[in-house]
């Protein structure tokens, strides 16, 4: 039987980089499985800091006669991989600041990976601070959309800095911030996930703004100003219709 992946796992999946990867927050294991099954790798690490998940990810190994190739491991971020065990790190389905986290916290590992695959659920402006700190070079970015939920997801590979991704931005610190905040890839795309997700993004701060605009406090005026300028920074890469 062969793992059919939702869209953004094959999205990552896609952009795996062989032979050998960690899936991090694997939880049900579905993507080293398809990576193996696809021929993509030829051996996978399976990680989870939670008992549940990694029997979860044990059960399906198995089901899958995959015990040779998947190695299931228990603990808390890349704390389970040796350094140079893997070239490719996959961090998917948890928040930004959890996946920054992780990555910071193992510094040993970091430096022998060449490409590091992250979909998080929020503060994605987390991570490519982290990608930019560490010197990974931001590579491609997406929208893709799944049972009516927009989700961001990010390749970036060791390079050399600065990343010329953020080109246009640097030596203006307002815009590098809102760059680092939206991701410079998706300010410049022009597919229709990508306007639909930024026009959801501005509905969601012109509400945020209507909310603060009933205080009067400094902080309140301050808040207000903070959104009017994301607001505009976004309405110029992808005009509100
Ligand atoms: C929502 S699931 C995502 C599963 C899968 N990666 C996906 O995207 O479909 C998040 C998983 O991350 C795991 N997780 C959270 N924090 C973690 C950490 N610090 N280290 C390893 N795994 C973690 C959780 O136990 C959970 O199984």
């Amino acid at each position: 039987m062969t793992i059919v992946l939702s869209h953004r796992l094959q999205w990552l999946a896609d952009r795996v980089h062989g032979p050998s990867v960690a899936d991090i927050g694997t939880d049900h294991a579905l993507l080293p499985i398809y990576l193996i099954q696809s021929g993509r790798c030829t051996s996978a690490i399976a990680s989870d800091v939670a008992a549940g998940p990694c029997r979860s990810a044990a059960e399906n190994v198995q089901r899958y006669g995959l015990r040779r190739v998947i190695s299931v491991r228990q603990g808390n971020g890349l704390a389970t991989i040796r350094p140079g065990e893997v070239d490719t790190v996959v961090i998917a389905g948890m928040g930004g600041a959890t996946a920054s986290e992780i990555l910071r916290a193992c510094p040993e590992v970091v430096d022998t990976l060449g490409r590091v695959l992250i979909q998080p659920m929020n503060a994605s402006g987390a991570v490519r601070q982290w990608l930019l700190d560490a010197g990974f070079t931001l590579k491609e970015e997406a929208v893709v959309t799944e049972e009516g939920r927009f989700y961001e997801v990010l390749s970036a590979e060791r390079g050399t800095a600065p990343d010329a991704a953020y080109e246009r931005y640097r030596g203006h610190p307002e815009e590098m911030r809102f760059a680092v905040h939206y991701g410079p890839f998706l300010l410049t795309a022009d597919d229709a996930v990508t306007r639909a997700y930024f026009q959801q993004l501005w509905k969601k701060l012109r509400e945020q703004l209507q909310q603060v605009r009933q205080g009067t406090s400094a902080s309140a005026l301050r808040r207000a100003e903070d959104l009017e300028a994301h607001m505009a920074f976004i309405a110029r890469w992808h005009p509100v219709g």
